[in-house]
């Protein structure tokens, strides 16, 4: 009876309700409201809409607990969702998860999310989100994860979030925050990442409360602005596993409490101002964990201690530091270690002799420092390796025959040690090597048949070394090959018929040789030839006729071989910076272009070649003879005289700037456009007040006298230098030739200038001689680097050169916005023609830049207007950024 009355009731209620469907509840309907306040291009919400369901629960990004229906999760991440944060969103009481990650929530974060009660997890990382960060996010009370990675927010960490109570991971990291690292962080004991990188706080010291977080395990203070000492109390954080504190302006010390730190994996350090040892004792015995280790870029000194190298390291990366001493041996047993950078320090003694043996190395770098001895024989027993770099150390004896198997390789450069002997015949071959650098040793043999194995060449270097016997054909197979530079050796024959097929050759330096036969017939396949240079040969014939076809032809030297017949008429055609076929046995009249007195030293000692001027077909006509004669005489009187009243100008600024301010010589830069046979340590010896031969209203010129006798002229720039640094992976970036030149060095400087920018750099085009081939392109960068007063690989310009940025920006968006806005804006009709020809020498095609005489005339052109503007007295300094290319003269 009582189930008939129930089975009836609900039978009229089936029937009467008018359409099958059940309401969406009241956390869909929120839903809905907030979809209302999104904008949702993608139609990424599309399933939001739909009233026939009951609930939520199955739309895009939407979960739900089981049991009970109620939203908990919420993830729109990467949906291409924008507007305000949805505030909307708190409504729904059980919400737990929240990531809007990777779209456009723009504006400023609300006060009011603290309704959203039960809120676990909230991650609003890479958005728009702008203003300053809310105190009240500290009252979510059940907050863990907070992620607001990739916003715009600025001003202070906020004083209320030392009250998270339940906060474990916090990441702050690329936002505009500019106050300072709080010390109440260190009041949330439950953290357990800490991320901070990448803000622009303002400078302070890593406070040292946060060596109460005790369960800390992720540390991250990447370039934070610190200053400062390191705290010893971060040694109290037992659980961290990786600490990065690269990238600030922290001294002293490396605290030996670092080394209690029993569960740390990773250390960065580098890029700071550290003095001082690596901690000593048998404290690292007990970083059983640590795999990476890298304080480069510091000022550290001393030994590197061999408990540090007992350790289960993967990459030890210490160079550019002081370090000294042997490496120990221990190093060779380290099982996981890939990588070991450690150039430019002091490091004396020998390799270990099983270094490689254990581990699978696969990038060693010692370059720069003292090392003896002989390469380990061990180095790629693992078949890993893949860049080898030792250049300007001692070791001697030959390349081990093994590592003509280390199938590996990609990046050799042995350059400038004492290595002899014949390179294993394998070694030519590496297939995937495209650097190899064996230039300055003493290495004697053929280049073996075996080169046509290598057939990702691009760049040969093995110049200045004993190796005899012809070219052989096979390098004329290797069809990557853009640099070969095999100069200053006893190279014999001629040269190989398919030298000619190279259609990617840029560079061909075989002068200082003995090699004889006929230059090929026919160079056209040479469309990217930049450089030739075969003087000091034995080549005879005569000159291709095609050469005037080489439209990128910048350097031209034959000079000093037996070639005859007539010049090319085609070589007019290019614009070269050198031409050089002097003491040949060429014949006939001088094309007209070169029939002018500025060309005579291209051409002397070729008795049967005619031109108008003395010393070329004496005696065709007297009465024009004497005329040059004359001239040349009046010339030389003239230059004469203004040599004496540059001395006399020289003497009295001297006697002026004497007693100026002693000389640091650690704040020196040097800088030069040149290929020079000279340390930059040499320079900084001779930089004696006893030594200035001049001194200029730009600076004092220093005369310098190198060991190997040759003087030079040394300029310092008023205003100094403030800091050495360390310009990272410029030996890495794979740049055009022209660039190599000022980035083949170690060493970046910040300079300061004052107003006499322009004639500074006029000076420059003087004083450091930038007259040949490629330099006019360096010297190009080098101005657009003082106008724009950026780096040339600065990391804004992503794929592109400093050459190209300032070109598309200059395109894009008009020239504010690349003149450096440290100029005074009074200067800027001066700046912008300073720009100009600094475009002007970094034309893509060397026949379009100018030649140095026509740049200094430019220059003393923007120089002489500027000049009266330019002499203030209280000229503030700008900084500028300089690059050294004083150290070696060695590529990529
Ligand atoms: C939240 O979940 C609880 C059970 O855990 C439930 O009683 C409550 O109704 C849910 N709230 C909403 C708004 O659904
Ligand atoms: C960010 O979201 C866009 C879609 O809006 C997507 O194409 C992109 O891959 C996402 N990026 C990341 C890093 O997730
Ligand atoms: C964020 O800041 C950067 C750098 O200041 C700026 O270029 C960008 O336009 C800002 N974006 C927003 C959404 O405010
Ligand atoms: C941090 O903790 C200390 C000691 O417990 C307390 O005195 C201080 O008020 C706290 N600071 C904040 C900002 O919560
Ligand atoms: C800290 O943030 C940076 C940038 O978002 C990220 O690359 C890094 O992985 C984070 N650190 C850790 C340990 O997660
Ligand atoms: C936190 O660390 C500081 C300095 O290291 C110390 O003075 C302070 O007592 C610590 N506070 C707590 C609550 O442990
Ligand atoms: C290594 O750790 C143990 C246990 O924490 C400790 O007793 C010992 O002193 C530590 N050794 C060194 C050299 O610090
Ligand atoms: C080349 O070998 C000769 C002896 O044959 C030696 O005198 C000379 O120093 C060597 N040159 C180089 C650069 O090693
Ligand atoms: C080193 O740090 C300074 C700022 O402290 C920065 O300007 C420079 O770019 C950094 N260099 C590298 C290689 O990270």
């Amino acid at each position: 009876m009582v189930f008939f009355f129930y089975f009836f009731s609900f039978l009229v209620l089936f029937l009467l309700s008018p359409a099958p469907t059940l309401s969406l509840n009241q956390e869909g309907l929120y839903l809905q409201r907030v979809k209302l306040t999104l904008s949702d291009p993608d139609s990424a919400l599309a399933s939001w809409e739909n009233d026939r369901d009951d609930t939520p629960c199955l739309w895009f990004g939407v979960k739900c607990d089981p049991r009970t229906q109620s939203v908990t999760s919420i993830d729109l991440s990467s949906a291409n969702i924008g507007g305000p944060f949805p505030s909307f969103l708190c409504r729904l009481q059980n919400l737990t998860f929240l990531s809007l990650y990777n779209n456009s929530i723009s504006s400023t974060l609300p006060g009011d999310l603290p309704t959203c009660q039960n809120l676990e997890h909230l991650d609003l990382s890479q958005n728009l989100l702008t203003g300053t960060l809310p105190r009240t996010l500290a009252d979510l009370p059940n907050l863990k994860y907070l992620d607001l990675t990739g916003n715009n927010f600025s001003g202070d960490i906020p004083e209320s979030f030392g009250r998270f109570q339940k906060l474990e991971v916090i990441s702050l990291v690329y936002n505009l925050l500019d106050g300072t690292i709080p010390p109440f962080l260190g009041n949330i004991s439950s953290l357990r990442m800490l991320n901070l990188s990448y803000n622009p706080f303002f400078p302070g010291r890593i406070p040292p409360e946060l060596g109460n977080l005790t369960n800390l395990e992720i540390l991250w203070l990447t370039e934070c602005n610190l200053v400062g000492e390191i705290p010893d109390s971060l040694g109290r954080l037992g659980k961290l596993v990786d600490l990065d504190l690269a990238v600030n302006n922290l001294v002293g010390t490396i605290p030996s409490s670092l080394t209690e730190l029993t569960s740390i994996v990773q250390i960065e350090l580098y890029n700071n101002s550290l003095t001082g040892g690596l901690p000593t004792g048998s404290g690292w015995s007990n970083m059983t964990k640590l795999r990476l280790l890298d304080a480069s870029m510091n000022d550290l000194s001393g030994p590197i201690p061999e408990d540090l190298t007992r350790l289960p390291l993967e990459s030890l990366n210490l160079y550019e530091n002081r370090f000294d001493g042997n490496l120990p041996a221990s190093i060779a047993d380290s099982p996981a270690l890939y990588e070991l950078r450690l150039f430019r320090n002091r490091l004396t003694g020998q390799l270990p002799r099983d270094l490689g043996k254990n581990s699978p190395l696969k990038w060693l770098d010692v370059s720069n420092n003292q090392f003896i001895g002989e390469i380990p024989a061990s180095l790629c027993e693992k078949g890993e390796l893949e860049e080898l770099l030792i250049i300007y150390n001692s070791f001697t004896g030959q390349i081990p025959e093994s590592l003509g198997r280390c199938q590996s390789l990609t990046r050799v450069r042995l350059g400038y040690n004492l290595l002899s002997g014949e390179v294993p015949p394998l070694f030519w071959g590496l297939p995937r090597v495209y650097l190899l650098e064996l230039i300055g040793n003493s290495f004697s043999g053929q280049i073996s048949k075996t080169i046509a194995g290598a057939a990702n060449l691009s760049l040969l270097i093995i110049s200045k070394n004993n190796f005899t016997g012809s070219l052989p054909e096979e390098i004329g197979f290797l069809k990557t090959l853009f640099t070969f530079a095999g100069s200053e050796n006893k190279f014999s024959g001629s040269l190989p018929e398919s030298l000619k097929n190279l259609g990617e050759l840029g560079t061909l330096e075989l002068q200082n040789n003995d090699l004889s036969g006929e230059l090929p017939s026919s160079v056209r396949s040479w469309k990217k030839l930049n450089e030739l240079n075969l003087a000091n040969n034995e080549f005879y014939g005569t000159i291709p006729e095609d050469i005037g076809s080489l439209s990128v032809l910048n350097y031209l030297d034959l000079s000093n071989n037996r070639l005859s017949g007539k010049i090319p008429v085609g070589l007019q055609n290019l614009k070269l910076n050198q031409l050089n076929v002097s003491n040949n046995r060429l014949t006939g009249e001088l094309p007209p272009l070169f029939a002018k007195n500025m060309y005579l030293s291209s051409f002397l000692g070729n008795p049967g070649l005619c031109g108008d001027f003395e010393g070329l077909c004496n005696g065709r006509d007297d009465e024009k003879n004497r005329g040059y004669v004359w001239l040349l005489r009046s010339i030389f009187v003239l230059a004469a005289v203004v040599f004496v009243f540059g001395l006399v100008w020289f003497y009295l600024k001297y006697r002026k700037f004497k007693n100026a301010r002693a000389i640091d010589k650690s704040k020196w830069t040097l800088m030069s456009f040149h290929k020079l046979g000279f340390s930059e340590y040499e320079i900084l010896d001779g930089l004696d007040e006893d030594n200035v031969i001049g001194s200029g209203a730009s600076g004092k010129v220093y005369k310098v006298v190198l060991t190997n006798g040759e003087a030079v002229a040394v300029k310092k720039l008023w205003g100094g230098v403030v800091k050495k640094e360390y310009e990272n992976g410029c030996g890495d970036v794979e740049k055009g030739q022209h660039e190599l030149s000022i980035c083949n060095l170690y060493f970046v400087s910040t300079i300061s200038i004052d107003y006499f920018f322009v004639k500074t750099v006029t000076e420059y085009a003087y004083t450091l001689r930038v007259n040949e081939k490629s330099d006019i392109y360096s010297f190009g960068v080098v101005i657009l680097e003082l106008v724009t007063g950026r780096l040339p690989n600065d990391p804004e310009f992503g794929e592109k050169d400093l050459v190209k940025w300032v070109c598309t920006t200059l395109d894009q968006k008009g020239v504010d916005h690349v003149i450096d806005s440290k100029f005074d804006s009074c200067f800027k009709e001066e700046i912008c023609k300073v720009l100009n020809i600094g475009l002007l020498c970094t034309s893509p095609l060397p026949i379009n830049r100018p030649a140095m005489r026509r740049v200094v005339k430019m220059l003393q052109e923007v120089g002489a207007e500027n000049h009266p503007k330019t002499v203030k007295k209280d000229g503030k300094l700008s900084p500028y950024y300089y690059e050294d290319p004083s150290d070696h003269g060695s590529v990529v």
